[in-house]
C-alpha cells in the first residue's frame, strides 16, 4: 500500500524526473506498509536503490533486492549517522516519516551533509507544520517552515549587510529552495560568492540616485567601452545589411574570379 497526495505527482516529476533510469541511492524516511518504496524503485528503474528507515520494527520484513531497510528513530542523530555510514551519500532524500517539526529539523541538519553535489532533499506533508496537534502552527517559531525561512535567509549571506548575518555552510551548499502545498524541495550545489556586471551605456546621468561613475567602476568602465566599440561596428554593419551583404557578395566574387 501506498499514501501520497495526488498533486504530489508532478512535484515528483519536475524534480526527480532526471534520476529516471540513472544509478541512484535515495533514502526515504518512513515506509509505513512499503509500497512507496517499490513504487521509487518502478519509477527510478533497475539501476536505483532505495533505502527505507522507519521506527517501525516490522518493517525490516520489508527488505528486498535494491531496497534495503533500516530501523530507527528519525530523530536520533546515532541512528542517521549510521544510514550515512552504511548507505550515504544520497542522490535524493524523501522525509516522510514522523512529520513532527523537530524530527523534520533534525534530519536534514544531520543528513545535508551526506546529500551528494546536485542532490534533491524533500520534506512532505508540511501541512502538519500548522496543526497543534503535531506541535504546529501558522507563526510558530519552533517549525520546519520557521527553521526553512533561516535557511533562505543563509542563502543571502554573501549579501549580508548586518551584523550576524554571515556566510555558513547553508550559504555555500542550497542552491535553490521550492515550496509547494505541503511540500518543500532543497537542491544542493556548491555556490560561491555571486558576481555582477554592467554593460552597456547608462541612458541617465544619475542612476538611483547616484551619479554613474559612483557605481560603474573602472572595470565595468573599460567593458563599456569595449561593448561600444562593437556595438558600433555591428551597428554599422546593420544599418544597411543589403549594403553589408552586396560587399561580401563583391569579395566572394573576386576571391573566386578565374586569375590570368
Ligand atoms: C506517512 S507514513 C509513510 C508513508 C509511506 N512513505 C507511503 O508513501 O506510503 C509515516 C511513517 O513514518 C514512521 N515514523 C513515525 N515516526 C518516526 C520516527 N521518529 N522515525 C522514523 N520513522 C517514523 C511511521 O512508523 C510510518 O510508517
Amino acid at each position: 500500500m501506498i499514501h501520497k497526495w495526488l498533486h504530489y505527482f508532478p512535484v515528483y516529476e519536475r524534480y526527480l524526473g532526471r534520476y529516471r533510469w540513472k544509478r541512484l541511492t535515495m533514502l526515504e524516511i518512513g515506509v509505513a506498509h512499503g509500497g512507496s518504496l517499490q513504487m521509487w524503485r518502478a519509477y527510478f528503474g533497475p539501476r536505483a536503490r532505495i533505502v527505507g528507515a522507519d521506527i517501525n520494527p516490522r518493517v525490516a520484513s520489508l527488505a528486498e533486492r535494491g531496497i534495503p531497510l533500516e530501523v530507527g528513530d528519525q530523530s536520533d542523530r546515532a541512528f542517521l549517522q549510521r544510514l550515512i555510514d552504511r548507505h550515504g551519500p544520497f542522490d535524493v532524500i524523501l522525509d516522510d516519516g514522523s512529520h513532527l517539526p523537530a524530527h523534520q529539523i533534525a534530519s536534514i541538519t544531520h543528513l545535508w551533509s551526506a546529500l551528494a553535489e546536485g542532490g534533491t532533499y524533500i520534506v512532505e506533508d508540511l501541512h502538519t507544520n500548522y496543526w497543534p496537534s503535531f506541535d504546529g502552527g501558522p507563526g510558530r517559531p519552533d517549525t520546519f517552515m520557521a527553521w526553512l525561512a533561516e535557511r533562505i535567509d543563509d542563502m543571502h549571506a554573501f549579501h549580508g549587510r548586518v551584523p550576524g548575518h554571515d556566510v555558513n555552510d547553508w550559504t555555500r551548499t542550497v542552491d535553490a529552495v521550492h515550496v509547494h502545498d505541503s511540500m518543500v524541495v532543497l537542491e544542493k550545489r556548491t555556490r560561491s560568492r555571486p558576481v555582477d556586471r554592467m554593460t552597456g551605456r547608462p541612458t541617465f546621468e544619475e542612476l538611483e540616485g547616484l551619479k554613474a561613475d559612483k557605481v560603474i567602476d573602472a572595470e565595468h568602465r573599460a567593458q563599456m567601452d569595449r561593448a561600444r566599440t562593437l556595438g558600433g561596428r555591428v551597428r554599422r554593419t546593420m544599418s544597411d545589411p543589403v549594403r553589408a551583404a552586396e560587399s561580401v557578395a563583391r569579395r566572394v566574387r573576386r576571391a573566386l574570379r578565374p586569375r590570368g
